[in-house]
Parts: structure tokens; C-alpha cells; sequence
């Protein structure tokens, strides 16, 4: 078949910072799809984005001919209405697990497509994976039973029929330094979440040193990209900006967050996870139309209840142990005082090399290891208390983890001035 169009204008085109018409680059993303554009054009093609941008026309574009490259799911005629939320990833951000679960209780249903770890942050599926017997793959029949039924939520993995454009590109990206660029990030994220079929979507986009986004001024850029593809697209899209500098709650991992999201469930659990999992719930409840305080589901069972059914449905047994470590360090305070720094970009790289997290997509994880933080900023400590605990299955990995964590927290003598989470919320 003859190409409408050579690659090498329309990468031209982008790295003098023309406008690239609709249908050279819908043509660029499918022909990339199907193998006819090469991996040295593609990533020629990222790096100009990344260096020149897009403009908001562009980037639906981009969005749309990666949606087009494959399957749009719908969950019409369920009975319900739809809901999801995506995190842009952070250290500790086990949020989806209470999440999904508590605003399923109120009748709408969430198709929550998650993905695995890589790098320093943490995946939703690789926590699941710790309770025996968890399924992640489901059919899209499965799902939406789930859905239908008295479940309600659905944490899976996305199959390969969702964006595969996406998938091709981001590895590409991952591997030509293209990964920052805010136009390729929002398309990326946006075209799976298109492409999942909901009617209405929260991101939680972090900012900090545990984040993608360094500074609040570009993951508020990313936020409001991501908003404007979703209300073109007709997804009610809400962003609320969090702060990622610090760990989410008290664990950090895999089997840990586990434990911490149940504990969440139960009606207790961090102050962070609690308020961060009760204002994207809030914000789901509010687009699905349902007038209710969340809170209220935590406390009263209602939420660990649909999460019993949601983990049975997958096969999970909710009651069952979880893995414990083999062998485990603990980290103390050098003198008395208050923590007033515990950063999450060091915590998170600790937590991956004891093995909670993969450095290749293929790598298996350790789902026992991870870290405990006994001590958060604000919190009192006298020389000697247990500020850390390391978990791992094998004691030679210590040694990197507290590498990576030399430099990690501060104890002073003045307590930090205690600032909230959500830092701000986007609309269209
Ligand atoms: N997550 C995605 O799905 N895509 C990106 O580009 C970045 C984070």
C-alpha cells in the first residue's frame, strides 16, 4: 500500500514549530502503530514535541489517533453510572485500593484499569498481587459483571486492545529521555482513559519530589491539559493538584499498603490517606451525581464490605495472611527533636531496590518488601526510636536501600508548619 505521507515532513514540520495538520499526524501515530514509521522517526518526532510542544488542537489529535489505534470499551446499559480515577504515580500511593471500593458503595460503578510498577514509583496491581490468590487479568465480560453486580469495582489491568499506539510509544519514550514532554504525558494518560469508556474521571496529579512533576507549576499545566482533552472528549474531567513531596501514609510497598489500605477501610488508618482517598471520592460522587459524604462509608463498614466482594470476585481471599519479610532493618533516630523532612523520591528508590519495585516491565516484584515509616514530618522522636523499617527478603539488599536514604529526613527542633494534601482543584 503507498503511504499518504513521508515521516520525515511531518518530524520537520515539528522541529520547526509549524503546525503539523490533522491528518499528517493521525497518519504519523497509526503508521508508528503498524511498523511502517521507524523507531529512529518516532523518537526524532518525540524530541521535537518535547522541545517545541503542541499546540491544544494538536494534542487531541494525538489523543484521538491513539484511542483510534484500538479497541474504545463502553459500559453502557450496566445500569449505573461511571466513575475512575487516575494518579499520575507517587511513593506510597496506595489510594486506589480504598478508593475503588468506597465509591462503589454508593452505586456507581468504577473501572479502575491499573497498572504495575516501574521505577521508584508503585503500581496498584503489584500491591493487589500480594493477597494469595488476587487476580488482575479479567475479560471484558468479567469486568462487566463485576460492574453490574454487587461489586461494582473492578481494579484490573488494562488489556492489550486498549491505546496499543500508547504502548509502543511510551516504551520508545522511556527509552530516548521523552517521557517529560506534558503534551506526550496528557495523550498518553488521556487515551487510555478515553478509550476505558467512562463517563467521568478525577486525576490526581502530584507535584514533589516523589512525582513526575517536580514543580506545582508544571503537573498544573499537565492537569489542566488533561482536563481539556477529557471535556473535549465528553469525560467530565476534574484534576486536583497533591503534594508528593513527603510519603502517602505510613507504607510504602507492596504487602504493607495492603495492610494500610484495610486499615483505611476499617475506619482508621494515616490522616494523609484517609483525607487524599476522601477528596477524590468526594469529587467521583459529586460527577456521578450522587449527593453523599464518603466518609461515612469508612466508618460505618460499608467500604470494607464491597472490598471483601471486590477481592472475592477476583478471586482473592480477603482474609488470608499476607506475605511477611524475611528479614527486616531498622533505622533510628541520631538525637532527639522533630522530623521535619522525610522525602519521598529517596524512600521510594529505597523501597525499589529492597525489591518492592521492578526496574524492567518483566521483573517480578517482592511483595513482602518494602518500608514501614514509624516517624513522619511533625511527629516527636527521641535518639534511638525506630524511625524506618526495611523489609526484605534477602539482608544484602540493605545496603543500597540505605544509600538511598541517607540523605532522606531531617530532625530539627521547630516542627514543620502542617500543610493539606490537596493544594488545588481543576475544572474545564
Ligand atoms: N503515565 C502514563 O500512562 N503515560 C505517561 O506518559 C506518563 C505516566
Amino acid at each position: 500500500m503507498s503511504e499518504p505521507f513521508d515521516a520525515v515532513d511531518v518530524i520537520r514540520a515539528k522541529r520547526d514549530g509549524a503546525p503539523v495538520p490533522e491528518d499528517q499526524l493521525r497518519w504519523m501515530v497509526d503508521a508508528y502503530t503498524r511498523g511502517y514509521v521507524a523507531d529512529a522517526q518516532m523518537s526524532a518526532f518525540t524530541m521535537a514535541i518535547l522541545l517545541n510542544g503542541m499546540s491544544r488542537d494538536e494534542i487531541r489529535v494525538m489523543t484521538d489517533a491513539m484511542i483510534a489505534s484500538g479497541e474504545r470499551m463502553s459500559f453502557a446499559g450496566i445500569g449505573k453510572r461511571t466513575t475512575d480515577k487516575h494518579s499520575t504515580g507517587g511513593v506510597g500511593d496506595k489510594i486506589t485500593l480504598p478508593l475503588a471500593p468506597l465509591v462503589a458503595t454508593y452505586g456507581v460503578a468504577v473501572p479502575q484499569l491499573s497498572g504495575r510498577g516501574l521505577g521508584h514509583t508503585g503500581g496498584t496491581l503489584d500491591k493487589l498481587e500480594s493477597i494469595p490468590g488476587w487476580r488482575a487479568a479479567l475479560t471484558n465480560d468479567e469486568m462487566r459483571a463485576q460492574l453490574a453486580g454487587d461489586v461494582g469495582a473492578v481494579i484490573c489491568a488494562a488489556g492489550t486492545g486498549l491505546a496499543p499506539a500508547d504502548k509502543k510509544l511510551y516504551a520508545l519514550r522511556d527509552v530516548t529521555g521523552t517521557v517529560e514532554a506534558i503534551p506526550l504525558i496528557a495523550s498518553s494518560i488521556m487515551s487510555k482513559k478515553i478509550a476505558e469508556g467512562t463517563e467521568s474521571l478525577v486525576l490526581d496529579v502530584k507535584f514533589g519530589s516523589g512525582a513526575f512533576m517536580k514543580d506545582e507549576s508544571r503537573a498544573r499545566e499537565l492537569a489542566e491539559t488533561m482536563v481539556a482533552l477529557g471535556s473535549d472528549s465528553g469525560v467530565d474531567t476534574t484534576a486536583l493538584l497533591t503534594d508528593m513531596s513527603t510519603p502517602l501514609g505510613r507504607t510504602v510497598g507492596n504487602a504493607n499498603e495492603v495492610r494500610e489500605s484495610v486499615e483505611v477501610l476499617a475506619g482508621g488508618g494515616p490522616a494523609d490517606v484517609v483525607e487524599l482517598t476522601v477528596a477524590l471520592a468526594r469529587e467521583m460522587l459529586r460527577m456521578a451525581g450522587v449527593d453523599a459524604d464518603p466518609s461515612e462509608a469508612l466508618s460505618d463498614g460499608r467500604a470494607m464490605d464491597t472490598w471483601r466482594r471486590m477481592i472475592r470476585a477476583q478471586d482473592g481471599d480477603p482474609e488470608a495472611a499476607l506475605p511477611t519479610p524475611r528479614e527486616t532493618h531498622v533505622v533510628t533516630a541520631d538525637r532527639d527533636g522533630v522530623v521535619t523532612r522525610m522525602d519521598a523520591f529517596d524512600v521510594g528508590i529505597a523501597a525499589w531496590r529492597l525489591g518492592a519495585g521492578r526496574a524492567r516491565a518483566s521483573d517480578p516484584v517482592v511483595h513482602a518488601a518494602g518500608i514501614d515509616l514509624h516517624a513522619k514530618p511533625g511527629d516527636r522522636v527521641a535518639a534511638g526510636d525506630p524511625l524506618l523499617t526495611l523489609n526484605a527478603d534477602d539482608d544484602a539488599r540493605f545496603a543500597r536501600a540505605l544509600d538511598a536514604l541517607a540523605g532522606a529526613y531531617d530532625i530539627g527542633d521547630t516542627a514543620p508548619v502542617p500543610a493539606p494534601i490537596v493544594r488545588a482543584r481543576i475544572t474545564a
